[in-house]
């Protein structure tokens, strides 16, 4: 993917956000979909911030990511309470469907797994959670036939964009 317009991306967000460094860095995440290395030089100036503190600041986040990501993130929970009920397994397979491991982008940069050890939700998991949608007991069936929607849409997506160029 290539990172165009760094400078009118941290200026728009710097003006949105004032100058608190963690939302600004949240609304550049927001436009890129990551935290790209170029955004950072830009942004100790603009901000005045010390490069070390921006890193600092985008590494100890876990909320950021400082490598690519597919347009969807897939969240499994491995917490305890989900991890009796199935998660684990649905993690591996939705793994074997996208041909990724938890951590990992797909090729087509169409998804990201991740994985957490608590979704704040126990009491109806196994969950997992799609761009910050919450699907509650899932199954592994359920979990194959939501990716199975989700790349219906993509297609979709890229029928439509290939009929307007
Ligand atoms: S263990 Fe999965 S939501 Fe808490």
């Amino acid at each position: 993917m290539e990172i165009t317009n760094v400078a009118e991306v941290v200026d728009e967000c710097i003006q949105k956000n004032g100058n608190t460094l963690i939302p600004v860095l949240q609304d550049i995440q927001s436009h890129y979909n990551y935290l790209p290395e170029e955004i950072f030089d830009e942004v100790s100036q603009k901000m005045n911030i010390p490069l070390i503190d921006v890193y600092g600041v985008a590494t100890f986040y876990k909320s950021f990511s400082l490598t690519p990501k597919g347009k969807h993130i897939i969240t499994v929970c491995m917490g305890t309470a989900c991890h009796v009920r199935g998660g684990q397994r649905i993690a591996e397979r939705i793994a074997r469907e996208l041909e990724i491991e938890p951590g990992e982008t797909t090729s087509d940069m169409n998804f990201t797994l991740e994985t957490v050890n608590c979704l704040g939700c126990c009491a109806i998991g196994p969950i997992i959670m799609i761009d910050g949608e919450y699907y509650g007991q899932m199954t592994i069936q359920k979990a194959i036939s939501l990716l199975n929607e989700y790349k219906a849409k993509l297609k979709e997506e890229e029928a439509d964009d290939s009929s307007k160029s």
